[in-house]
């Protein structure tokens, strides 16, 4: 229980400080889509940036990119989104709630940390707004072939329904497409039917050419971008776990065949020593290797990064997935293009075509690479790792909250790596009197040009102090009656509350070095 007791913990502190709100609140919310607000949004954008640096900054071997978020609609017929991007699901009977098979538990089942049954737990949660999923909240069956899902569903007569409880009310499994439709378009007659995107992979592959014809790179190379993407989920909740609007930092790192395998270890270890140095604790992190029949049909090998999140059963959750997608998506691409008059003919629906077969020298096509030293040309392989970016600040938040007694009193705090932490540094006068305020704001305006800080000299600072370390804030500058005296000023460590004097005009390097800005 404690651990779904943290998860509401995160909630409502976030929503108390101004990290995240949910969305539309004011209409009565809009359910699983949520607002960054001032602190929350920082966190977001350092989290962006640590990934940028480590991904593409710090490498030679990536470059960057940022597609738009609707594409051409071959685009999603090409990758397998338009047929198969689906989920499996039931509706009950009953409340004629749609449920994905795969997150459908046994009566009688207890939770596998010994929590309620799933029938109990279905409702509890359901009134506390978290996740009602099974154990191990699989993403989707990516590129699922429907049919040989649908037979492997089980059979659903046990099965409870996470909304009302009732027990094998389910119609038989169907598959539901994730990706959200719009038109494109004002005149009726030139009008099409478009997709919001549910990947930032696809904008990749698709501009891989213009990459390699503008750029340098050569393979082994990479393009990473990070952007919103868009899926119609049809189980949300555990707050920002699972949305339907999201953004996720992807990577396709390009490869010969033969050096992929090393790649992908290369990557995998590269993702997870990510987290861990921006300060997840080693004990909630974890690879979990995708069995040979959870594998997409193209992919070679997938591991997920997961995290122990303090929702569902107490389970470990994806993160961040890493996969060897092999040549599929260029070769499919390939064979998209050679589609291209077939749309135009059919009004330009994805409906009822198919896509061209593949040319007999495919290596040689329009998305094929050149080797200059080999004077050879073919399809590289890709190696995917894809971060979601609400996953990863959620994972952070978690592991960084933490309560303690002081003094008899309870201090709530963020202890955030300094790198995601969403304000540096906070400076205070003890008070409002004796020019301390004037000296606390030249130090403040100083040192703003360097990092993000936070000024405050309402209440006592005891308090103030407790309201920065609930922010993550690292450290809390104090002005007080001996900084007149010899111009030093106390510096507070959020995590150990020690505190330490510094001469100002030190104070810069000073936190430079702890903060390793
Ligand atoms: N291009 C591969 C791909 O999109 P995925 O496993 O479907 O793979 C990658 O998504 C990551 O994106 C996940 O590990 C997760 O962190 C994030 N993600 C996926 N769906 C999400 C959702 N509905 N809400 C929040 N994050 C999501």
């Amino acid at each position: 229980m404690a651990k779904i007791t943290k998860l509401d913990d995160i909630v409502s502190l976030c929503k108390r400080r101004g990290f995240i709100f949910q969305s539309s609140e004011i209409y009565g919310g809009l359910a699983s889509c949520y607002d960054y607000g001032p602190l929350g949004v920082e966190l977001k954008n350092n989290v962006k940036k640590a990934w940028w640096k480590a991904i593409v900054q710090m490498r030679d071997d990536v470059v960057g990119l940022d597609c738009s978020i609707l594409m051409h609609p071959m685009v999603w017929k090409s990758s397998g989104h338009a047929d198969k991007f689906a989920d499996l699901i039931a509706e009950c009977k009953k409340c004629n709630t749609r449920t994905r098979v795969d997150h459908l538990k046994d009566r009688g089942q207890k939770t596998e940390d010994g929590g309620q049954k799933a029938e109990d737990r279905g409702q509890r949660a359901e009134e506390r707004g978290l996740e009602v999923s099974a154990g191990h909240a699989e993403e989707h069956t990516e590129h699922i072939a429907i049919d040989a899902a649908m037979a492997k569903a089980q059979d659903l007569s046990n099965k409870v329904c996470p909304n009302c409880g009732a027990v094998g009310r389910f119609t038989e499994p169907m598959p539901f497409n994730l990706m959200f439709e719009t038109r494109m378009g004002a005149n009726v007659d030139d009008s099409m039917t478009m997709h919001l995107r549910p990947e930032t992979a696809q904008g990749i592959f698709a501009n891989f050419r213009n990459v390699l014809d503008t750029t340098r790179v050569k393979i082994p190379f990479g393009i990473a971008q990070i952007g919103k993407s868009f899926r119609n989920e049809v189980t949300t909740k555990a707050f920002i776990f699972r949305t339907r609007e999201f953004e996720q930092a992807e990577l396709e790192f390009f490869c010969e065949q033969g050096t992929d395998d090393q790649w992908f270890e290369h990557w995998k270890q590269a993702r997870f020593d990510w987290y861990i140095g921006l300060g997840l604790k080693k004990d909630n992190l974890r690879f979990r290797e995708h069995d040979a029949d959870e594998l997409a049909h193209y992919a070679k090998a997938c591991v997920d990064v997961e995290y122990r999140f303090p929702f569902g059963s107490g389970d470990w959750q994806e993160l961040e997935g890493i996969a060897n997608r092999t040549d599929y998506d260029l070769r499919q691409h390939q064979r998209g293009i050679r589609t291209l008059n077939k749309w135009y003919e059919n009004d330009r629906e994805l409906t009822n075509i198919e896509l061209a077969k593949e040319a007999e020298d495919y290596n040689k096509g329009p998305l094929s690479y050149f080797d200059d030293q080999k004077k050879q040309r073919y399809i590289p392989y890709v190696i995917e790792p894809s971060a979601g970016i609400d996953r990863s600040a959620l994972a952070f938040l978690v592991d960084a909250y933490d309560e303690e007694e002081v003094r008899g009193e309870t201090r709530n705090l963020l202890r955030f790596h300094p790198a995601l932490a969403p304000v540096k540094v906070a400076v205070f006068p003890l008070v409002k009197k004796e020019g301390m305020p004037e000296i606390a704001k030249n130090i403040y305006n100083d040192l703003k040009k360097y990092f993000n800080c936070f000024y405050d000299e309402k209440g006592a600072v005891g308090r103030r102090y407790r309201r920065q370390d609930e922010a993550g804030t690292p450290f809390c500058i104090t002005v007080d009656g001996q900084t007149k005296e010899d111009t030093t000023v106390t510096v507070r460590d959020r995590d150990s509350m020690d505190q330490v004097r510094v001469s100002t005009d030190q104070l810069l390097n000073y936190l430079r070095e702890k903060l390793e800005i």
